[in-house]
């Protein structure tokens, strides 16, 4: 683990008392959530709860009408989404967003060489090189292990036009990672994939995490996945946070069993087996 991926005191993200507001409609009211070092952090809640605009708060898109964001412990609260990836903040879409010829791999080097040699990419353009010229050892060793740890092997000379949805997920998780990032929110990573391909992904984002000691704030659908996947869950239901604790704790809280009332929610799975997207509460 380098020095940046140290244990500290302040959790890496944060939210306190942030509230956003839409016109009349309170879209959050004072929600607290952190993301501490190593761990991996659930958002759940029903449809129109706020997952998306607190993610959106956390991410730079959104200005709260009220609270602060901080990272490790630094205000970043009016900071644009640039500036806290230049603090260690990554994220990954709901709906990838690749560009369709390059290759996997390609994806994966060109993030890190964002990051680390950013100067590089200008010099190549302007000499001809193109957009990915020479790549020196420190890239390719990383890129490998990359490529290797996301099982991205055997595609990874194929461009990102045409490849299914869940390797998609897993080209977009690499590419954040190839940033070193602190902390990674990752939007509704679940959807669109099938039974197989989610359980990959949540077997991947628990190796990454305990080999990189990334933290992951899961925004969320699907919550047998993260019942099955996070250290610490929090429940929003209309803009206010209604729960937080272990996922033991959130499925026997009666205020969440309240706020997805009409669903069965003694089929929620129980001490952490990953149940199918079919067993669904949200
Ligand atoms: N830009 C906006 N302008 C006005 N209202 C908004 C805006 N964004 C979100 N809202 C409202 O804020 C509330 C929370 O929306 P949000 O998208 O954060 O919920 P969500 O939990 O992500 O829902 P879903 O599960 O459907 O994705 C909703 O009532 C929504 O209509
Ligand atoms: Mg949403």
């Amino acid at each position: 683990m380098t020095g940046k991926h140290a244990q500290s005191e302040e959790p890496r993200l944060e939210a306190r008392g942030v509230t956003m507001r839409f016109g009349g409609l309170v879209a959050l009211s004072e929600v607290d959530l952190a993301v501490p070092a190593g761990q991996i952090v659930g958002l759940v809640g029903p449809n129109g709860a706020g997952k998306s605009t607190l993610f959106g708060v956390l991410s730079g898109l959104l200005r709260p009408s009220a609270g602060r964001v901080r990272m490790l412990g630094a205000d970043v609260t009016a900071a644009p989404p640039q500036l806290r990836a230049r603090r260690g903040l990554a994220r990954t879409f709901q709906h990838p967003e690749l560009f369709a010829s390059l290759t996997v791999r390609e994806h994966v080097a060109l993030a890190h060489r964002m990051r680390h040699h950013r100067r590089r990419i200008l010099t190549d353009l302007f000499d001809g090189r193109g957009l990915l010229g020479r790549a020196d050892r420190d890239e390719t060793e990383h890129v490998d292990a990359l490529v290797e740890e996301l099982s991205l092997t055997e595609v990874q000379h194929q461009p990102v036009l045409g490849l299914p949805l869940g390797t998609s997920r897993l080209v977009e998780v690499a590419r954040a990672l190839a940033t070193d990032p602190l902390v990674m929110l990752m939007d509704e990573p679940s959807s669109g994939l099938d039974v197989t391909e989610t359980e990959a992904l949540a077997a991947t984002m628990r190796k990454v995490v305990a080999e990189r000691g990334v933290s992951l704030l899961l925004v969320e659908h699907d919550v047998p996945l993260v019942l099955g996947l996070c250290d610490t869950v929090h429940v929003l239901d209309f803009g206010q946070k209604i729960a937080a604790g272990t996922p033991e704790e959130i499925r026997n809280d009666p205020a969440v069993r309240a706020a997805y009332l009409g669903e069965d929610v003694d089929d929620l799975p129980s001490g952490g087996e990953l149940v199918a997207p079919g067993g669904e509460l949200a």
